[in-house]
């Protein structure tokens, strides 16, 4: 832990507190705030309620059991994913409504357009395809895929047989997808030919020829979307449109146990090493469901537009099983937004009548530099609830978003969560506010959350400390880590045991419960809302020939967040040049992606440690934030600061 925490201030101001109006109460799923009172008394009891809107093939015997480090939920229970996603509303007559729709980045380019009838078809069809591929219950499949609506078919389609699937960031690497497939040992990957991002054909495929290589995957399934020159290889590589349209629209639901596993997603920790994040079946069920239905106000005409990607969990709870076991409209966008102007998310809204927008701080910071002409232009008079998420959200942007975007009459929804939670956790409800820039809010009803010292005690009303969730832990909380049970318990429960799930977050609590996320306190970035360890891009930056040692570190960025800065020491022989900081980049490019590229790379002798040879992180850190740097004399090498003070142009 990060014994340092630098806590973000000041205080949001209190004429910027904002409430819900009485039309907002009138279309809340809850407005009276005795909610939280009740549901944090008997959380299980909670959580029972919302399990029954969903449905099960069989009830759950028992609603919850604990054992340290292992927790489960609606236990005996029996449904699937898919089939609460799109069965359930085509049975219940609602199959004509729709259910996806679909921007391409290319604006000359028709929607696609699926309704529920439609969607639950063709997942039908690409689950006989895999079965017909040989694709069993508990075989993972690999998803590498942008923003098309095959991504969401295709892990509807996985989990309506009980295969498991593990999506992967299209804009991840090759070696990335390989580090993943590797590990969860997928059978099948779905990939595509390549798609459009800012104007320009990507081909995807090669990167997954490329991903592949010395893996278990045996087929590959490529939807055709770029119309790219790519190749096939013969006996493994099977164009999607040869093989879907052929099958049976009609695919049974595989009934899957509440603590089977959905799904696989791979998230940054502390060390280079992605972690498999593993999430069940009942439990994700009903908590996704659950958030997306009060945190939005989801009722039947709402169109969610989530603009996460579906490789980060954003994507898979909030585009595509919330909205969807909710019944209510999702759109899904291609490219990128400013493509091919600044106001294209604005002209999606209007285009869509978008009545609920989730997106970014990272992106609603861009949009503040590009103006508030762009959204002036359009129609956003549908929007209702506007949501952020994935980082600590500033001030002046949070402003901008409410007035510019919400025109003032929309809350903004404040989501706190983690790949881990599987859903959110941590928000002000609609009906309920207040809407506090800079504030998350209460823990969701049900959900119980605490601010500890680094002892375990909590700490005051207003004072810093670290995040922890207490049982009965959130029905859609991590299981575990795929294959490292050890490390599974050690990182969530090493500092405060078994009782208390830590969230790696530093925060404070106001008096009325209402928490400000202050950001991480482990190794873990946020850039551009994406998450990443130092350590990553250090394993990456040491491929390089070049480089003998390397520390990474983050530094705020106006727009980003935060940015990787490299301190970078040479190899004999090598010297410095933009050349070879280019080279570097490219290292990083090739290993991770391009959201992994550092914002700087200071060539430098030497880097400050310990006696005992570790890297001193917290100096370089506070010498890029320009912060006070603290006692250097416990360094082994404290003469190398001056140096690197100058290298980074410190002011103290
Ligand atoms: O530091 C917190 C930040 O994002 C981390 C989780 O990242 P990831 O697993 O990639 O999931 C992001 C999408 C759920 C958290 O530990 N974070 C997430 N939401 C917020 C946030 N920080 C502040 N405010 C939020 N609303």
């Amino acid at each position: 832990m990060n014994a340092n925490i630098k806590w973000v201030e000041p205080a949001p101001k209190r004429e910027n507190w904002f409430w819900p109006t009485d039309a907002m109460k009138e279309r809340a799923w809850v407005s009276d705030p005795k909610i939280y009172e009740e549901s944090w008394a008997d959380p299980v009891a909670f959580w029972e309620k919302r399990a029954e809107e969903i449905s099960w093939f069989k009830k759950w015997e028992v609603a919850y059991e604990e054992e340290p480090y292992k927790y489960r939920w609606f236990i005996g229970g029996k449904l699937n994913l898919s089939y609460n996603s799109l069965d359930r509303h085509v049975e219940a007559g609602k199959g004509d409504k729709v259910a996806l729709i679909w921007e391409p980045e290319p604006t000359d380019e028709p929607n696609r357009i699926f309704t529920y009838k439609e969607l639950l078809e063709e997942v039908s069809r690409l689950a006989n395809a895999l079965k017909e591929l040989g694709i069993k219950k508990g075989d993972r499949v690999g998803i590498y895929l942008p923003m098309i609506p095959e991504a969401v078919i295709a892990m509807q389609a996985v989990v309506r047989i009980g295969a498991v699937p593990s999506v992967v960031f299209s804009a991840f690497s090759p070696e990335s997808l390989r580090d993943r497939m590797l590990d969860c040992e997928a059978k099948v990957l779905i990939t595509a030919d390549g798609y459009w991002r800012r104007g320009k054909l990507i081909n995807l495929k090669r990167n997954a020829d490329k991903g592949i290589e010395g893996t278990k995957v045996e087929k590959v399934i490529v939807v055709k979307r770029a119309g790219l020159d790519v190749e096939m290889m013969p006996g493994r590589d099977v164009w999607y449109h040869e093989i879907v349209p052929k099958q049976s629209p009609e695919c049974p639901p595989e009934e899957m146990d509440a603590e089977d596993l959905a799904f696989i997603l791979y998230t940054s920790g502390t060390t280079g090493k992605p972690k498999g994040v593993m999430h069940t079946t009942g439990g994700y069920a009903v908590q996704v469901y659950t958030t997306a239905k009060w945190n939005f106000n989801l009722h039947d005409d709402d169109i969610f537009w989530c603009t996460a990607d579906v490789g980060w969990i954003t994507g898979h709870s909030y585009i595509n099983y919330g909205p969807l076991m909710n019944g209510v409209t999702t759109v899904m966008y291609e490219g990128a937004p400013d493509t091919p102007d600044y106001g294209r998310m604005w002209a999606t809204i209007q285009k869509h009548k978008v009545t609920v927008y989730y997106t970014a701080p990272t992106a609603i910071r861009m949009h503040v530099k590009w103006g508030d002409e762009w959204p002036a232009k359009y129609d956003l008079s549908s929007l209702r609830v506007l949501g952020t998420v994935g980082e600590p959200i500033n001030e002046e942007a949070w402003l901008w978003y409410f007035k510019h975007i919400g025109g003032g009459r929309c809350p903004i929804i404040d989501t706190w969560w983690q790949t881990e939670t599987g859903a959110n956790c941590v928000e002000a409800l609609p009906g309920i506010g207040p809407f506090i820039p800079t504030v998350a809010g209460r823990p969701f009803p049900g959900i119980r959350a605490k601010i500890l010292d680094a002892g375990g005690q909590p700490v005051p009303a207003g004072e810093g400390g670290y995040l922890v969730l207490e049982p009965p832990f959130p029905p859609s909380l991590l299981r575990g880590l795929w294959g490292d049970p050890e490390k599974f318990k050690a990182t969530y429960f090493g500092e405060y045991g078994p009782k208390y799930y830590f969230t790696k977050d530093g925060a404070r609590m106001d008096e009325m419960g209402n928490i400000r996320i202050t950001g991480r306190v482990d190794d873990v970035m946020n850039v551009a809302g994406h998450r990443l360890a130092t350590a990553e891009v250090e394993d990456a930056l040491s491929q390089h020939d070049a480089v003998s040692e390397v520390a990474v570190v983050s530094r705020p960025d106006e727009v980003k967040g935060e940015v990787p800065v490299a301190f970078v020491l040479l190899k004999a022989g090598y010297t410095p040049s933009d050349e070879l900081k280019k080279e570097l980049i490219k290292t990083v490019d090739v290993h991770i992606g391009p959201t992994a590229r550092p914002a700087a790379i200071y060539f430098v002798e030497d880097v400050p440690k310990t006696r005992s040879g570790k890297i001193m992180r917290r100096i370089l850190k506070a010498l890029v934030r320009n912060e006070p740097i603290g006692d250097i004399t416990t360094l082994r090498n404290p003469e190398c600061v001056e140096e690197l003070k100058k290298a980074v142009g410190y002011k103290g």
